[in-house]
């Protein structure tokens, strides 16, 4: 299907990013939200992306206004009928998704691909709540919306091949870079993110020092540290997300103590003020620390939990080795892909790293089947010119 004209449910911050790209490009965007104010906060964010490229000299005054005015938003369905795809960017509630997908069953043209931005319920589950379940797909993207590359494409038990082939051309003319990952809890990158950033909320209960953490994480090359990270995608959704990891996966999701309490105190991060950094704080990194004994193994402990899940997720095939590489690089922006990263690392070092934290820390630390079976082996990676890209 050609795609020409999009909805968009949905305007909160990875809505707006959506429409602001989808208008970047040069499509007529049609977005609802359920009140004016929410309606008004969508197009004062898209505004602020427009004004930041306009600054940045990517754009000219004149043409952002003429991409802005393929906007059109309201709290009534106008234009629904007439759009080749609709992607759903709704609060994570199953029963809120259940109106949505249900209206837009209603009220979209036949043979209308109905998209999801889920970041943590079943797809194949989503589409039931239509008469078109071939015409689901997952469409997941990443915070800043309109920045990250990755999208995440995954299908339900019924999504034709032809909405996937069309959502995955789609996403190239939008300029992202599509992955697709077999329907999972969390499905790729979120698996990673989330293990990484309950370890860091481990951490921030045994030593309350978040600017650490953060650091520990810049440490190795990521672009910004966890904590950070949570204030900015916002602690509601990461938790939704890894409760949901926790009930697919069991205890190596077990959720810190401090997650809930954060909920509870309305801790959600820079949408409300208020996160693990001070209200509203633009926080600096120190220009400097040390990377002593202890900090290199904060740092460490960060790495081996996520390569440990890009290994599971290659044994698990939810994506192939050099494709979960590509989206763990352009989705979260880690320097260098999980499965290139554990073969350089040296799966031996790896896995030996995972047996001591685990007899420290507990069961998260569990290394995966196959990173126990080729370090035993001798599949050790690079070093031994055999390890995990191997199975690529
Ligand atoms: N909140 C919102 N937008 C932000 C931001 C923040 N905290 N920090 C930066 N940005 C935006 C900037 O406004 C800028 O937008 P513009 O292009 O419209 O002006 C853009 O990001 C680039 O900013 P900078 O030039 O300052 O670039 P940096 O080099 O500092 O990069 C970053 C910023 C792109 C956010 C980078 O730090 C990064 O890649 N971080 C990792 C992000 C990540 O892991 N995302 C995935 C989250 S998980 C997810 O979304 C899945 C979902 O299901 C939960």
């Amino acid at each position: 299907m050609d795609i020409k004209q999009v909805g968009i449910v949905g305007g909160g911050i990875m809505g707006a990013g959506i429409v602001q790209t989808l208008s970047s490009f040069g499509y007529p965007v049609y977005f609802k939200d359920v009140n004016d104010q929410l309606v008004d906060k969508c197009f004062m964010q898209v505004e602020k992306i427009y004004e930041s490229a306009v600054k940045k000299g990517k754009l000219t005054g004149e043409q952002a206004k003429e991409r802005l005015s393929l906007i059109k938003g309201g709290t009534d369905d106008k234009g629904f009928d007439q759009v080749d795809l609709v992607i759903e960017a709704v609060p994570e509630n199953l029963e809120i998704k259940r109106q949505v997908f249900h209206l837009l069953d209603r009220i979209c043209k036949q043979g209308a691909i109905l998209a999801t931005n889920t970041s943590s319920f079943s797809v194949s589950r989503i589409a039931t709540f239509t008469s078109r379940n071939s015409q689901v797909v997952g469409m997941h993207w990443f915070n800043p919306s309109h920045v990250m590359r990755l999208i995440e494409i995954v299908s339900g038990v019924e999504t034709s091949p032809e909405v996937v082939e069309s959502v995955i051309d789609f996403c190239g003319r939008l300029g992202k870079n599509p992955v697709q990952v077999k329907e999972c809890a969390g499905f790729l990158v979120n698996r990673l993110l989330g293990i990484y950033m309950n370890e860091a909320l481990f951490m921030l209960e045994e030593e309350g020092t978040p600017i650490l953490i953060d650091q520990a994480a810049i440490n190795i090359g990521m672009p910004m540290g966890p904590l950070m990270l949570g204030d900015m995608v916002g602690w509601d959704v990461i938790y939704h997300s890894n409760r949901t990891l926790y009930e697919e996966y069991g205890t190596r999701f077990a959720l810190p103590k401090l997650f809930s309490k954060m909920i509870e105190e309305g801790k959600l991060g820079q949408k409300v003020k208020n996160g693990i950094y001070p209200a509203g704080q633009e926080f600096v990194y120190p220009e400097h620390i040390e990377s002593d004994a202890h900090l290199q193994v904060l740092s460490n402990r960060l790495l081996f939990v996520m390569l440990n899940e890009g290994i599971r997720c290659l044994e698990e095939k939810v994506a192939s080795a050099s494709n979960i590489d590509r989206a763990l690089q352009l989705g979260a922006a880690m320097p260098k892909g999980p499965i290139s990263w554990a073969d350089e690392l040296g799966l031996d070092i790896l896995f030996q790293g995972l047996e001591r934290f685990k007899a420290m820390y507990g069961e998260r630390f569990w290394p995966s089947p196959l990173l126990r079976r080729l370090a035993q082996a001798g599949y050790l990676g690079n070093k031994s010119g055999k390890g995990l890209s191997i199975l690529a």
